[in-house]
């Protein structure tokens, strides 16, 4: 078995019937090994084997002996190589060998000439060596009283550098002199065979191919059902691959559409450009509320006017201007049909519920939308220009404040918060209107508004039963569950931020 912690590799021989896993390697190595007893050498091995690198011979060797199959003697010996200066006179003679065949070629040969003829750093310590070896300089000529013997000693150290050997009496003498030799000390080793080593079968030391790459081909040819695949380390540090992946955000929409269609809702999708009519007058909105207003609302350019059926305007200007058939007593002054056919971008999601009932009135319900809004907000840690509301109703006969309030906590519930209160709030077309707050970090955070819409949204429309209705804040919730502090971070496209992101 083969265990592999971290990058090391780390073997464990398995006792009784199993035997280690043995590489390719340590098996041709014991086949060979087991062909006869005693001492091999290295040479010996790389021949067996027909390997070339004695690093294979030598790792196998190590881990066959681990194993207890082959045992090793090492012993190590000083030996002699060349340096860099001893290369240097093999191909170009020693510099006292040059020097003594300069001056005996040119016997009346000056120090001048000798510096000519010799690099610079070379002249002094060649007449230093020849000196050594009993030449004089007399009265500026070479002098010797045996050139015979200074040339037999040259030609012995000739000898010596061209193959040079530890043993040799010139061995101190060139140990003296500069980058001429060095002594290294090399480890001779061998192997032989154990018992152990020779009770493996044949069988068992098959080479295999391990396969580490599963490719098209090794698939296609078959060649995999016998093959042996690598073992994965799975334990190895690995770099994260930066997949593609649904942006926070739309991971988020998503996990609240399958909580309400869960929940039995259906989701309805509407467009965001609308009429002043529908986003407002429709909810019983005053025509001059402040919300209304240029700095609050994007009104279109184009389309500048989105004509409206006149019936709706009729009914909405008299539920605005008196209330209508209905008990209420509107708001008084004057509604202005143009207003009401202004177009814009939705600064809510109610807009789209209240036209869904509007073409529904009689059929019970359970609608949600998730979608986009526009207010015209300066944008900071907690506001943007453009965000998204979670929107629903829920009409059906008896619909109460009890029924909008556990669903409102159902859903927050199921969305990881578990504690949720409303407070009473103010909304024009609902009544009563509350505030639903979710408790975060110890404080109790406002997420949206809910009510039950008023008669005079209700009633020209057609609607007999009550409506529940909510619109709650789509970024405040991300900011819960992403746990931010900046609203901007959702949009701003950070690839770091994003992919470091939970999967929700
Ligand atoms: N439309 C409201 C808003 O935009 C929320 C709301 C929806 C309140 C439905 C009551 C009923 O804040």
């Amino acid at each position: 078995m083969d265990v592999y912690f971290s990058q090391r590799y780390v073997r464990i021989p398995l006792t009784g019937e199993s035997m280690a896993e043995l590489t390719n390697p340590e098996k041709r190595m014991l086949k060979s090994l087991q062909g006869r007893d005693g001492k091999w050498s290295l040479q010996e091995v790389l021949d067996a084997c027909d390997w070339d690198d004695q690093a294979i011979a030598v790792s196998a060797g190590h881990g066959l002996s681990n194993l207890g199959f082959v045992k090793i003697s090492e012993s190590s010996e000083l030996g002699v190589i060349l340096g860099g200066e001893g290369e240097n006179a093999v191909t170009n003679g020693l510099l006292e060998a040059r020097l003594w065949d300069f001056i005996q070629s040119n016997p009346n040969s000056t120090m001048k000439e000798i510096s000519q003829n010799f690099e610079r750093h070379e002249a002094g310590p060649g007449i230093g060596l020849l000196k050594g070896l009993g030449v004089k300089i007399d009265g500026g000529k070479f002098a010797c009283e045996s050139p015979e013997s200074v040339s037999k000693e040259i030609a012995k150290r000739t000898e010596f550098i061209k193959s040079p050997t530890i043993d040799s009496p010139l061995l101190e003498h060139f140990k003296g002199r500069k980058n001429l030799i060095e002594i290294v000390e090399s480890v001779t080793r061998t192997w032989s065979i154990t018992k152990d080593g020779k009770k493996i079968e044949a069988s068992k030391l098959e080479e295999v191919v391990k396969i580490a790459e599963i490719t098209p081909e090794l698939l296609q040819s078959e060649d995999w059902k016998n093959a042996e695949f690598r073992p994965y380390d799975v334990s190895l540090e690995a770099s994260m691959p930066n997949s593609g992946r649904s942006h926070p955000m739309q991971a988020l929409i998503e996990r609240i559409r399958s909580i309400f269609l869960e929940m039995g809702f259906s989701e309805l999708v509407d467009d965001y450009v609308q009429t002043a009519g529908w986003n407002m007058d429709a909810l019983f909105i005053p025509q001059d509320h402040p919300a209304r207003e240029m700095q609050d609302t994007f009104y279109l350019d184009n389309p500048r006017k989105i004509k409206l059926d006149p019936k709706l305007l009729k009914d909405w200007k008299a539920i605005h201007e008196h209330g209508g058939d209905t008990e209420s007593t509107g708001w008084g002054g004057k509604f202005d049909p143009e207003i009401s056919q202004k177009g814009l971008l939705r600064t809510h999601t109610t807009v789209n519920t209240i036209q869904y009932l509007a073409k529904n009135p009689e059929q019970s319900c359970r609608v949600f939308a998730i979608d986009r809004v526009f207010r015209k907000e300066s944008i900071d840690k907690t506001h943007l220009p453009e965000f998204h509301q979670i929107e629903g109703i829920i009409m059906e006969p008896g619909a109460n404040l009890g029924m909008l309030v556990s669903t409102l906590k159902t859903f927050y519930q199921k969305m990881g918060y578990p504690e949720v209160r409303v407070r009473p709030a103010y909304f024009p077309y609902t009544e009563p209107s509350l505030e639903v707050e979710v408790k975060w970090r110890g404080k109790w955070l406002e997420l949206g508004g809910a009510g039950i819409f008023r008669p005079e949204v209700t009633e020209p429309l057609g609607i007999k039963d009550p409506v529940c209705a909510w619109g709650m804040g789509l970024e405040r919730l991300a900011m819960l569950v992403l746990g931010l502090d900046d609203i901007r971070q959702l949009y701003i496209s950070d690839l770091e931020w994003l992919r470091n992101q939970p999967i929700l």
